[in-house]
């Protein structure tokens, strides 16, 4: 397993990353790195699966929690973090992957509503892409080569996946969504129920 020594270490460094980019002014703060992971509940490699979940949830919750601390009041600041079409679905072989990205969405259509509701000047959104032709299929394989013509038959390119983000980047909508069948792309309000105006949630203290 990974020793607490190694979990230290990592969370060290995603904070010394972000003070490392103090001299600049940061228009717009995408969590874009991120790993998968195809196996079952029983038999996944748990040393890769913290991995994951380091990379994919502990520093993409710091990196956004710092930049939304310190840009929420800037004009024209986004927070865009990369999640994923299986962040709300279960995709049998990939249980862990989908939840972590159930998370990502999740956890950042939360500040999305918060910031829109105290009429603040960033606007946080959410990409998820499906199938697309990079080396996360070798990644999340752990293998060293991968077809996604096999694998998958229809994906989108980078490139394609890029056009994806500059559109959502571009309009005033929160989610960014391929849909995992149809490969179409849409722009949606959020997609998760949020109980910000309910009673049963704790008030500020
Ligand atoms: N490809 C897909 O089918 C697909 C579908 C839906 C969502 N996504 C999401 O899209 C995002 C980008 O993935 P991709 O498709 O571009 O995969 P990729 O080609 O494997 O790229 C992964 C990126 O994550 C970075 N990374 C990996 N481990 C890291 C670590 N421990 N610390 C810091 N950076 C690390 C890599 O940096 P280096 O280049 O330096 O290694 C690389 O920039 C991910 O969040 C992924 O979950 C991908």
């Amino acid at each position: 397993m990974l020793s607490e020594a190694w979990t230290y270490l990592y969370r060290k460094k995603v904070y010394r990353f972000y003070e490392g980019l103090r001299d600049y002014e940061i228009e717009t703060w995408i969590s874009n790195a991120g790993v998968g992971n195809y196996d079952s509940v029983a038999d996944q490699d748990l040393n890769k699966i913290s991995m994951m979940l380091n990379l994919n949830i502990e520093a993409l919750t710091i990196l956004s929690s710092l930049y939304v601390r310190a840009y929420k009041d800037v004009e024209g600041t986004q927070l865009i973090n990369i999640s994923s079409c299986e962040g709300c679905t279960i995709v049998p072989r990939a249980v862990t992957y989908c939840a972590a990205k159930f998370y990502v969405s999740t956890f950042t259509e939360g500040p999305a509503r918060k910031l829109e509701e105290a009429g603040a000047k960033m606007k946080a959104k959410v990409l998820a892409p499906a199938a697309t032709k990079t080396e996360f299929g070798m990644v999340a394989n752990n293998v060293s080569e991968y077809d996604y013509d096999k694998s998958f038959g229809t994906y989108h390119t980078g490139k394609q996946a890029a056009g994806f983000l500059l559109g959502l980047y571009d309009s005033e909508k929160v989610v960014g969504m391929v849909d995992r069948e149809s490969f179409g792309f849409r722009l949606a309000d959020p997609l998760f129920p949020y109980a910000g105006n309910s009673s049963h949630s704790q008030q500020c203290m």
